[in-house]
């Protein structure tokens, strides 16, 4: 039993008490109900007794109908029971009620004992031999194996009442902790989330974002292309437009002007940004004004070094919304970083070929200017093929690299190497 099975084993439940009284006085309304068991219990025995039939009716006095009320009696009594037998250790093997008392919350709490029986079978008892008191030999090597060394030497015992060393530890990884942070800020901003898929198909990874075919983030030194056979492309009503965007322009912009393919469109990858589940939620959404993120992972045929990962996260998100504007968007990230602890936080001109303008946002490390990531207004070329007509200000930035300053780390490897050391005193922020 938890706290408020106990007490309730002891005094009735409260549904229990605000019946009798009920039926005792045929006056009783809702306020006097309140008066004698006070706001929180008579809430329970109220919210109880409704899915009962028992409802207060007309001018909130009760009404139940008398060939119901010994049916509800027997209900209510049981429930007592249950408790009462449970208080004095009875063992209660009633799943229907346990899978009650446990949704009902501080009534009881469970706790799950796992017993395991071992026994050693055949082949044990075949090689059990080769285990013995002077054994020597504790890992078996191929070499060990193929020099037949074993034979003689024998295996070391195992001891199954040795200490356990290591201290079990259950908080979660500091990656997972700031994720949870920053899942809250967008949460707060009154953000959905959106989620997409490791593999996406070139083209809501790069066609619908307005990044050309012959690009250089095209080219395999960036971009994980998969083998296996061409994709389906999601939502192909799109492919049109975004063709014309690619190879004519849209009104006022001249396009990137070269025969735009659908192959190469349809070839498989592992996705390079979540900027692809922007593009495609903000399409399928069609709905203004809505913000989105995800926290997502990406992969990036890169040379891992202190400050780059081939597989990292990415804090992605925009805003759509006819007053979204560049003030927007840099309120927007200070605020989100400022929020994290970093007020310190420069945003400088870049350039991406599906925004304009295009900022990225950078730090300092230790001296060196790290870049966190890049953020922009959508291109026109990107937004109108797909019919969404208002601005929009997107983001995509690094997670592990904000990781490296939330925790102050001077190597990204560090958040993946699993060093025991740091995982069990990493700073708390
Ligand atoms: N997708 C860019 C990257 O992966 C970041 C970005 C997102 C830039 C949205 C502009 C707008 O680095």
């Amino acid at each position: 039993l938890g706290d408020e099975g106990r007490r309730y084993a002891k005094i009735g439940l409260p549904e229990l008490r605000v019946f009798q009284y009920i039926i005792s006085d045929p006056g009783a309304t809702v306020e006097s109900v309140r008066e004698r068991f006070g706001e929180s219990e008579t809430g329970i025995a109220l919210s109880q007794l409704a899915k009962l039939g028992v409802k207060p009716s007309g001018g909130s006095v009760f009404s139940i109908p008398p060939q119901k009320i010994n049916e509800i009696k027997n209900v209510l009594g049981e429930r007592q029971r249950l408790l009462q037998a449970m208080s004095q250790g009875e063992a209660i093997r009633d799943r229907r009620s346990i899978e009650y008392f446990l949704r009902r919350g501080n009534l009881i709490v469970s706790r799950k004992h796992i017993n395991r029986l071992v026994r050693i079978n055949e082949n044990g008892k075949a090689s059990i031999k080769y285990i013995k008191e002077s054994g020597t030999i504790g890992k078996v090597t191929p070499e060990i194996l193929a020099s037949g060394i074993w034979r003689k030497e024998g295996f070391r015992r195992y001891d199954l009442n040795a200490p356990v060393s290591a201290r079990v530890s259950a908080v979660a990884h500091p990656l997972r902790q700031l994720m949870d942070r920053i899942h809250e800020i967008f949460l707060s901003f009154g953000f959905r989330e959106m989620s997409g898929h490791y593999i996406e198909s070139a083209f809501w990874n790069m066609d619908a974002l307005f990044i050309p075919q012959d690009h250089p983030a095209r080219e395999m030194q960036d971009t994980f292309y998969l083998e296996g056979p061409d994709m389906e492309i999601e939502h192909p009503e799109v492919i049109e437009a975004v063709k014309r965007a690619h190879e004519k322009g849209i009104r006022g912009y001249r396009g990137w002007e070269y025969a735009w393919s659908l192959d190469k469109a349809r070839k498989p990858l592992l996705r390079t940004h979540t900027t692809v589940s922007t593009i495609r939620t903000l399409y399928e959404l069609g709905q203004c004004p809505v913000g989105v993120f995800s926290i997502e992972k990406v992969f990036r045929h890169e040379s891992v070094d202190w400050k780059h990962l081939a597989e990292l996260h990415q804090i992605e998100g925009a805003y759509y919304a006819k007053d979204a504007n560049l003030s927007t968007l840099k309120w927007l990230m200070k605020e989100f970083y400022g929020r994290l602890g970093f007020s310190d936080i420069h945003l400088i001109p870049s350039y991406y070929p599906y925004t304009e303008p295009s900022m990225d946002v950078v730090a300092t490390i230790n001296g060196k200017e790290i870049e966190l990531g890049g953020s922009g207004i959508f291109r026109p070329e990107v937004t109108k093929p797909l019919g969404l007509h208002e601005p929009v200000i997107a983001w995509g930035l690094g997670l592990e690299r904000l990781a490296m300053l939330f925790y102050g780390l001077d190597d990204i490897r560090k958040i993946y190497r699993s060093d025991l050391d740091w995982l069990r005193n990493f700073p708390m922020k």
